[in-house]
């Protein structure tokens, strides 16, 4: 029910997070669009295709605001409101972009029918109510932040650097709502419902291996190790799981499932879905970054790779536990036998 006056606290988390955002917003206009692109046919196509889901997923975060702020009103929850108007107002904006991107690279995203999971992913995203959207929504923004920030680092000066690091403040934003409210809401949640966002997040994750799958061909030909990115991105979600109280079931032995059951199990599945059929990528002898790009500026190759990898070391170390980090511990392995 829409009211005249809804109650509203102009100091709480998220009214502050809302005039942040009011006062960064920027545009298309603000994209130097004659940057150089860095980047070889090949490798520039290969970025349209990996983009694809991102592209989609901008899209869709739009649908779901829309869907999700008369939830928020009529929960009386305006600042929260407030807040999601300008999230769509983010997305609006990053698909508006990507969408000048392809002009300029004169290339189109994949279509639905060739990678039909996109959709999958869509429509889980929308199952639901608020909580539930805003969960998947937080895993959604890590992964697009990830994707955004393995560019905005090793290709600053390149025109789609530029753009993900604009984009990456923006996504920071999301991040913190979503956490915020996610750690407000959850611990009070019933049991069931808990188990409910558990699965949800692994229906997401492994939607992600079989795009993964996919567009293999593509996240290599860019020097992308596909299954170490969704590795690392796996962990972050389980820290962000165990930091909103999600895993509390199972790490405090509530349903006595623990990483031993049903969750450490979707997990090990998950696992072994990413890690795929190839035993070992071929990014680390793919192709090289092109003339002009930072990567290519002279930098040892070696040295290369290392920035372009995550830190998995750090991660099994900071998520022993759990079946991910068994992942990332193979990984580690590989890496040191390639060095
Ligand atoms: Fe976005
Ligand atoms: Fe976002």
């Amino acid at each position: 029910m829409i009211r005249v006056q809804p109650r509203y606290d102009p100091e709480d988390t998220y009214a502050r997070l809302f005039r942040k955002a009011v006062g960064s917003q920027w545009s298309a206009d603000d994209v130097d669009w004659e940057a150089p692109l860095g980047l070889p046919p090949r490798q520039a196509v290969a970025l349209t295709r990996v983009l694809s889901p991102v592209y989609l997923g901008e899209q869709s975060a739009m649908y779901g605001a829309c869907a999700v702020l008369p939830q928020l009103a009529a929960a009386g929850e305006t600042s929260a409101q407030l807040y999601i108007a300008s999230f769509l107002l983010d997305e609006a904006r990053h698909f508006e972009i990507l969408t000048q991107l392809y002009q300029r690279l004169d290339h189109h995203p994949v279509a639905l029918r060739e990678v039909p999971e996109m959709l999958r992913y869509h429509h889980r995203l929308r199952q639901g109510d608020r909580i539930d959207w805003i969960w998947g929504i937080l895993i959604s923004d890590l992964f697009a932040r990830q994707f955004y920030q393995a560019f905005a680092k090793v290709q600053p000066a390149a025109l789609f650097g530029r753009v993900s690091a604009r984009v990456l403040i923006d996504e920071s934003r999301h991040q913190a709502f979503s956490h915020t409210y996610l750690k407000h809401v959850v611990p009070n949640l019933p049991p069931e419902r808990r188990q409910g966002l558990r699965a949800m997040r692994d229906d997401l994750l492994q939607t992600m291996g079989a795009i993964h799958r996919r567009l293999r061909d593509d996240t290599e030909a860019l020097g992308l190790d596909g299954a170490v990115f969704l590795g690392e991105l796996a962990a972050q979600i389980e820290a962000h799981a165990r930091s909103i109280g999600l895993d509390q079931d199972t790490d405090d032995g509530g349903d006595g499932a623990g990483h031993g059951g049903d969750a450490g199990r979707a997990h090990a599945d998950w696992a072994r879905l990413i890690s795929g059929k190839r035993e070992q990528s071929k990014a680390s002898g793919g192709v090289a970054w092109p003339a002009g790009s930072v990567a290519a500026s002279g930098e040892p190759r070696a040295q290369r790779r290392r920035r372009f990898a995550f830190d998995l070391h750090g991660l099994a170390q900071s998520c022993r536990a759990c079946a991910v980090a068994l992942l990332c511990r193979a990984r580690v392995a590989q890496s040191a036998a390639r060095a």
